[in-house]
C-alpha cells in the first residue's frame, strides 16, 4: 500500500471491484450498496432540492454509489474522482444509465480540470473532505465556487469534532499516533476532522454563502449557495424545515456509536442487530442490517461466523 498521495492510495484500493466497494463505505456487496447510496442520495437530493433539468456535479464519485440515484433524478451527472480505477468501477455500474446522463473522468490535481466556469446547477461532495488536507478542502471550495453557476447549489459533509460521537471517533484515530514514528509521513487520505465554525469559515473564503450547517451528529453536512441567486438565508429557513429528510437522525447517531464500539471490540455485532429493529422498520435499520452483516462477514476471523 502507497501512503505517498491521494491518487495512489484510493487507486490501490479500488484494484478489484469488491476493493473499490469496500473503501467507499464499507459496503461488501452491490445490494448494501444500493442500500447506502439510495440513504445518502435521499438526503443529498433534499439538501439540494434537485430538480429534473439539473447539472451536477459530484466530487469524489468513488464507484458511483450516490451518482447512481442522482443520475435518474437530473439531466446530467457527472462525477470526477482523483483515483482512475474508481472511476472505471463508476463507468461499469452506471453504464445502463446512458451516455448522455452519465459523465465522468478522473483528476490528477486538487482542480476540477474538464468542468467549465458556471457550468453546473448543484454540486455535492460526501465522505471525500474526511479524507483529506485542510489546503485541499479549501482549494476544492474554490474550485466548486469556480464550476457553479450563480446561484448554484452545493452540499457536502465531514467529521463533526463538535459532536461528542464525532469526537469518539477522532479518538479512535487518535489513538493510532500515541507511538508514531515522526520520521514517516502520516497517510494522507487518513480520516480528519473539523467543526462548523471551520466549515463556515471556509465557505466564506471560497466565496459561498452558509445556508445551512447542520451538526447535531458525527458528520457535519452543510449547504450553501454561490451568490447571485436566492438569498442563502431564504434557502437555510427552506431546508430547515426539511431536516428530517436531510439530517442524521438521532437513532442513526445511536446505531453509529455502538459501530464504533463493535469496532473497538467493546461490542459484538450480534448484540447490535438483536437490539436494532428489524430491518423494515426504519430507514435507519434499513442500512445498519446489511452494512453491519457486511462487516461481520468480512471480519469472521473476529467476530466468528455471521449467520445468513
Ligand atoms: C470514502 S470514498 C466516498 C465515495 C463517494 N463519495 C461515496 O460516498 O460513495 C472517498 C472518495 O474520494 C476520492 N478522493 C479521495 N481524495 C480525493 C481527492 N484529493 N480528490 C478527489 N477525489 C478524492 C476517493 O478516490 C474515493 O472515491
Amino acid at each position: 500500500m502507497s501512503f505517498h498521495n491521494y491518487q495512489s492510495f484510493w487507486n490501490d484500493k479500488a484494484s478489484s471491484v469488491q476493493g473499490a466497494m469496500l473503501a467507499v463505505d464499507g459496503s461488501a456487496d452491490e445490494a448494501t450498496l444500493r442500500a447506502t447510496g439510495q440513504y445518502s442520495a435521499r438526503q443529498a437530493i433534499a439538501a439540494l432540492e434537485l430538480q429534473p433539468d439539473d447539472h451536477v456535479l459530484e466530487l469524489g464519485c468513488g464507484v458511483g454509489r450516490i451518482g447512481r440515484e442522482i443520475a435518474q433524478r437530473s439531466a446530467l451527472w457527472h462525477g470526477v474522482d482523483i483515483a482512475p480505477n474508481m472511476v472505471e468501477v463508476a463507468r461499469q455500474r452506471l453504464a445502463d444509465l446512458g451516455e448522455d446522463k452519465v459523465r465522468l473522468n478522473a483528476l490528477s490535481r486538487t482542480r476540477l480540470d474538464g468542468c467549465a466556469d458556471a457550468s453546473f446547477d448543484k454540486a455535492y461532495c460526501v465522505a471525500v473532505f474526511i479524507h483529506m488536507d485542510k489546503e485541499d478542502f479549501l482549494l476544492y471550495l474554490r474550485e466548486l465556487y469556480r464550476v457553479l453557476k450563480p446561484g448554484g447549489r452545493l452540499y457536502f459533509d465531514h467529521w463533526n469534532l463538535a459532536h461528542p460521537v464525532g469526537f469518539e471517533r477522532f479518538e479512535m484515530e487518535v489513538a493510532q499516533y500515541v507511538d508514531f514514528d515522526h520520521s514517516q509521513r502520516k497517510d494522507v487520505a487518513r480520516n480528519q476532522f473539523t467543526c462548523p465554525e471551520e466549515v463556515r469559515l471556509f465557505l466564506k473564503h471560497a466565496g459561498f454563502e452558509t445556508a445551512l450547517v447542520l451538526a447535531d451528529a458525527p458528520f457535519l453536512q452543510a449547504i450553501a449557495v454561490k451568490p447571485g441567486g436566492e438569498d442563502a438565508a431564504v434557502v437555510g429557513k427552506r431546508l430547515a424545515a426539511d431536516t428530517d429528510t436531510i439530517a442524521y437522525s438521532p437513532e442513526w447517531t445511536r446505531w453509529f456509536e455502538r459501530v464504533l464500539a463493535m469496532l473497538c471490540g467493546r461490542e459484538h455485532p450480534s448484540q447490535i442487530l438483536a437490539d436494532m429493529p428489524p430491518r423494515d422498520a426504519d430507514k435507519d435499520a434499513a442500512i445498519y442490517h446489511p452494512w453491519i452483516r457486511s462487516l461481520w462477514r468480512l471480519n469472521s476471523e473476529r467476530w466468528g461466523p455471521c449467520p445468513d
